[in-house]
């Protein structure tokens, strides 16, 4: 006997890739260039490696969930920095829980937050996602026992999802909204009055806003606003409000599974006892060696300057085909090239380059009496992680096959 829930989601995106390209010959006269796993290639610091190496006794201890002080101070005092937060509003002791990296914090929210249905209704709840989306969200929603509703974020809506227009029907069994900013996959960022409104809203229904932030550091020009500053500037405590973020994106160290989740109390208490259950805690070593990461900005600076190198050559190669703009976060490429799943096999078969359809990190979107369509079907999504010359190669292939 299985969890009949696993039924309702699809493999993971990497799954049915592999699925698409199975039996493809690519040409082996070419090296393969994947551009499919957004899996940063700059490498951990150096600086990390030896805090690990100093911490390296602690392999042999079992650590505890919720961190080391020095890690909780490490990470309260770069989010009280970063997001500009006054003493005392934001606090390492109520309102931080260290995760195993965000991707398993933001599985693990859903099991926090959802419960069997939403005080005064007997309906199932409902978790609200942008679309396309992290596919995390999905399954999570899914496997807590959840409905999750699609928002369309398209170009129409400059890729940011009208949860809040959604009917009061909707919002009334809504437990939680799933919120990436910068996007995953588009890359766009969402405005303080955007996330002003949606928190209200969330407030309003009793629902928690879950904002996944891991991309905030990758960013062009300006830092992206943080949803515990839109809190605080709103003079507001924490309520209702989640966010994540992790050293995988800004301290290119996606091995190192380490993250962060903040904001309200309640919530970490609850996502805390779920961790005690089932969550792996950060080995004493990786906290050693995120302490000494979330104290280190010089690296993170060179991160920008490598992706800012990367999208000035796609740029280059690309000029505006297949709908190319140059997003104001993250580090991927989001082209409209008429079938993704067509395209992607293309490349495979013609140029050796992988990447990935972006129908997989979508589905079909909310709408009122429903077949709302997949907004992510004429997508590929293309990641721009590598050195600046094997992106240009990538790219250029790109080009030679799509035209
Ligand atoms: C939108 C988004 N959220 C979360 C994650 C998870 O990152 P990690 O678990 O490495 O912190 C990723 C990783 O690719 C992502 O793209």
């Amino acid at each position: 006997m299985l969890n009949n829930r696993i039924k309702n989601f699809d493999d993971y995106p990497f799954r049915r890739l592999a699925r698409l390209l199975d039996g493809i010959a690519p040409p082996m006269t070419l090296s393969p260039v994947s551009m499919a796993v957004g899996e940063p290639q700059l490498g951990m610091p150096d600086l990390a490696v030896t805090a690990m190496m100093a911490a390296r006794a602690g392999w042999g201890k079992y650590a505890q969930n919720g961190g080391t002080p020095e890690l909780r101070a490490a990470i309260a005092a770069w989010i009280n920095r970063r997001y500009d937060l006054p003493t005392g509003f934001f606090t390492a002791e109520k309102h931080l829980m260290p995760v195993p990296g965000s991707r398993a914090g933001l599985f693990m929210a859903a099991l926090a937050c959802v419960p069997e249905a939403k005080p005064d209704t007997n309906h199932k709840p409902v978790v609200m996602m942008p679309n396309p989306f992290y596919q995390v969200y999905y399954g999570a929603a899914i496997l807590a026992g959840a409905e999750p509703v699609l928002v369309a974020a398209d170009a129409k809506n400059q890729f940011l999802p009208d949860f809040v227009g959604l009917p009061d029907e909707i919002w009334a069994r809504c437990a939680m909204i799933y919120l990436c900013s910068p996007a995953n996959p588009q890359g766009n960022v969402a405005s303080p009055a955007y996330l002003k409104q949606l928190l209200t809203k969330a407030r309003q229904w009793q629902a928690t806003l879950v904002l996944d932030e891991c991309y905030s550091e990758v960013y062009d020009h300006t830092p992206p606003v943080g949803g515990l500053t839109i809190a605080y500037q709103n003079g507001e405590n924490l309520k209702n409000l989640v966010v994540f973020n992790s050293l995988s994106k800004r301290s290119s160290a996606p091995g190192l599974r380490s993250g962060y989740a903040a904001g309200d109390a309640d919530v970490m208490a609850a996502l805390g006892r779920v961790l005690d259950y089932g969550g792996t805690p950060l080995p004493l070593p990786v906290q050693a060696a995120s302490v000494a990461l979330w104290h280190d900005e010089a690296h993170v600076t060179a991160m920008r300057a490598h992706y800012r190198e990367n999208f000035a050559r796609a740029q280059a190669i690309l000029g505006n085909r297949f709908g190319m703009y140059r997003p104001d976060g993250g580090f991927f490429l989001w082209l409209s090239v008429g079938n993704g799943e067509q395209a992607a096999q293309k490349l495979w078969r013609e140029a050796h380059l992988r990447v990935v359809p972006g129908a997989y990190f979508a589905g079909n979107s909310w709408q009122p009496g429903g077949n709302g369509k997949n907004p992510g079907q004429e997508f590929i999504r293309v990641a721009l992680v590598h050195a600046a010359n094997v992106t240009e190669q990538g790219l250029r292939r790109l080009v030679d096959v799509l035209g």
